[in-house]
Formats: C-alpha cells, structure tokens, sequence
C-alpha cells in the first residue's frame, strides 16, 4: 500500500502539523444550536474520535468538516487552508457512515472506482487503486460481487475502500460499525486501525460508544450540548476526568460519599471510611476541610478484602453477575453517593467466596483517583 500512502505524505505527515482545524465553529438549526463555539485542532495522521450522547453535535461537526453545510460562526481549515466556502467534491476526503451507501446495481470493484471516475483517473490507474486497496481491506478476490452479495462486515470493507482509494487527505466515519454484532464490530475496529496507522490517514471517527472511543483514538473529545468537554489521550480522560460528565459518561464510575481530608500542592486528599485517596487539586479549588466530596472510582480499582484483613469500609453484597472473563459485584453500602457499588472480580471464585448476603470489607485499590464538589 505505499503508494496509497506516499501520496499523502506530500502533504504533511510529521510531528504536530495541524490537518483540520475547527475555530469556534457555531451551528445552528432554527433555534436550535448544535454547535456552540467549538474549537478543535486535528494533527496529520492522528485518530482523533468525536465521543459523546446521542444530539450532542458529533455528526454536525463532522459534516461541517465534509462541507455539506457551512458555519454560522467560526472558520474550519484543512491543511490550512480555509475551506468554509469550499464544495464537497473539492475537499478530497473519504467518508463512511453507519449505513454504508454502497451502489445496489454496481459491482464491488465500480462501487470503490466510482470516486476516482468522477475526478477523471484513466482507467488502467483505476484498475491498479482498486486492486490495491481491496488487497488492503482484504477483500481481493471479491471485485466482482455485488454489494447484496456481500456479508455485513465485508460491505463495511468495500465502503471503507471506497472512502480510502482516492488517497483522502481526511477520513470521516461516522458511527461506521454501530449496525455491526459485537464480534465483528470489535474485528473491523482492529483491522481499521491497524489500515490507518499503516495509511497515517488523518481521521475523524464519531461514536457514542465509550470503549470504542477509548481503544481506538489517539485522542479523544468528549462532547455534550453542542460543546467539547474534554480532550485529551484515552488515558487522559479515563483516569483524569476534568468533570462530573467526563467522569460518568467515560467508563463505569462508583460515586463514594468522601470528606476533603487535606491539601499538598497541586493534589488534595479525600477520605473515604478509613482510606486516604490522592486527587488533583483543580475540580475541589475553594472547597473547605472536611466539606463532603464525591469521589469517583472505577469498578476494577475497588476490592473486596480478605477476611479478618483491614478495609477501608464495609457492605454486603446485594447482587452477582457473571460475565464469563469477571464477576460484577454489586455492594450496598453507605459510602455510595450512587445506588450500589460495582466491583469487577476476575477470580474465578468470586461467585461462591462473596455470596449474596456476605458482609465485606472493601479497599480502594488505588492511591489516586478524582474527585469533584456534591453538586
Ligand atoms: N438538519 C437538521 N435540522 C435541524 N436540527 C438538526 C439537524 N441536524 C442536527 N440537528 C440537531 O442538532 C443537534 C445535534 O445533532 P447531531 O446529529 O450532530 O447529534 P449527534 O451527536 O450526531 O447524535 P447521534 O449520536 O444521535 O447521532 C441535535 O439536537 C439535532 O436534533
Ligand atoms: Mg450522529
């Protein structure tokens, strides 16, 4: 696939340069505003994924990138230049939503030669793009199926061909695998990965689902309301949510009832039963000693303790789950600001060691967590 990619690298494949630039864009609908001044910067070749509830703003953001309709406010550049005004057809990106559009009557190999007609590429360099790139998304062998001819996964792939043969300087997907199984949803996320570093496409990828977000992206901006919350590296926002939203909405959160124990620089401490857990300082600014705090813990980083071993607090288990790798344990305590704990186990003995009905002592697994004001 070196030629698919070389022709990109012309352009700008090193270091920070920025590929799509969104400067306090503002959408509005009617009335209604679907974007509120949003601010984005997309480097060359990064995955950088839209993440958010359904009507936050994701696709209109992206559609503003393709140019289906322009800005009410702010301005958006790709490669620098300022496209705002600038059709469609005249931004050389690649698309792919959730239903794949794919030309019923067309054969496999004319479904993914179509762009590179339409901008006039003679025919035998067609024929050796399209060849090229169904090697990539491994469906050599199929140029001559029609699209009903297909399995859901393998018109996903003709689509995602058909966005990358034209050498997009942006890929946009939105929502591409949502109508997809698990199984195969989690395979094409692999192998769209592994096709985009190989490529180093400058992407944007919508999703509302947190773990796709999560184990595909470079960077990922976590939106609500027309606005982008929080942007930052998967880690970022999982283990450094900057508010309440981020910190629910990302990953599964415990919410525990805490009292702001202490400060020490840029960090503070929130005590939780017995435990003493590190949190930056930023979300608690102005709150005094000993005011309640809510302090947010993922389900693997609480534990339950061995018997007769010290714990922070203690509870019963109300419910068990099994989930075939883990065991989700729901506890009831009085320390959860939310309804019931959730702690994942991946002992296989968790079913018969924690019955429902046991009272247990549990541990916050971590020394560092978040922590933000009882609203
Ligand atoms: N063409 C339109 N006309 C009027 N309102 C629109 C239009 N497109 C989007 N909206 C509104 O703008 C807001 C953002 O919509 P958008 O499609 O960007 O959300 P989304 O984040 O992609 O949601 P989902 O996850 O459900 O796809 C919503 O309130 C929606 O109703
Ligand atoms: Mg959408």
């Amino acid at each position: 696939m070196n030629n698919l990619a070389d022709s990109r690298n012309g352009t700008a494949s090193s270091g920070d340069d920025i590929a799509v630039r969104f400067d306090a864009v503002t959408k509005r609908f009617g009335d209604a505003t679907a974007l509120r001044e949003v601010s984005l910067s997309v480097r060359s070749g990064e995955f950088m994924t839209l993440l958010g509830p359904s009507g936050c703003g994701k696709t209109t953001l992206l559609n503003l990138a393709a140019g289906f309709f322009s800005p009410d406010g702010g301005e958006i550049r790709i490669d620098g230049a300022r496209v705002n005004d600038v059709p469609t057809y005249r931004r050389e990106i690649g698309m792919m939503f959730q239903n794949y559009a794919l030309f019923p009557h067309m054969s496999v190999a004319e479904n993914i030669a179509y762009g590179l007609k339409v901008r006039h590429i003679a025919k035998k360099e067609r024929d050796r793009r399209v060849e090229e790139v169904l090697a990539l998304v491994r469906l050599a062998g199929m140029a001559g199926r029609k699209p009903r001819q297909l399995s859901g996964g393998q018109q996903q792939r003709v689509a995602l061909a058909r966005a990358l043969v034209i050498s997009p300087k942006v890929l946009l997907l939105d929502e591409p695998f949502s109508a997809l199984d698990k199984n195969l949803r989690a395979s094409m996320q692999v192998e769209l990965r592994e096709i985009q570093r190989k490529l180093k496409v400058t992407t944007i990828f919508v999703t509302h689902d947190q773990g796709e977000a999560l184990s595909l992206s470079d960077r990922v901006a976590v939106m609500s309301d027309g606005r982008i919350r929080q942007l930052g590296t998967p880690e970022e926002i999982y283990r450094r949510p900057c508010d309440r939203f981020v910190a629910s909405f990302v990953g599964d959160a415990n919410v525990l009832r805490g009292r702001l124990d202490g400060f020490d620089g840029a960090h503070s401490t929130v005590a939780v039963g017995t435990a003493r857990v590190k949190v930056p300082e930023a979300p608690l600014r102005g709150v005094a000693l000993s005011t309640p705090v809510d302090l947010f813990v993922r389900p693997e980083q609480l534990k339950i303790a061995e018997i007769c071993a010290p714990s922070a607090f203690g509870g019963r288990v109300a419910a068990q789950v099994y989930q075939g790798g883990h065991v989700d344990l729901y506890i009831e305590c009085a320390q959860s600001a939310s309804d019931r704990l959730l702690v994942r186990s991946a002992g296989q003995d968790a079913m018969t060691r924690w019955p429902v009905g046991a009272e247990v002592g549990m541990i916050i697994g971590i020394d560092d967590a978040v922590a933000f004001p009882v609203p």
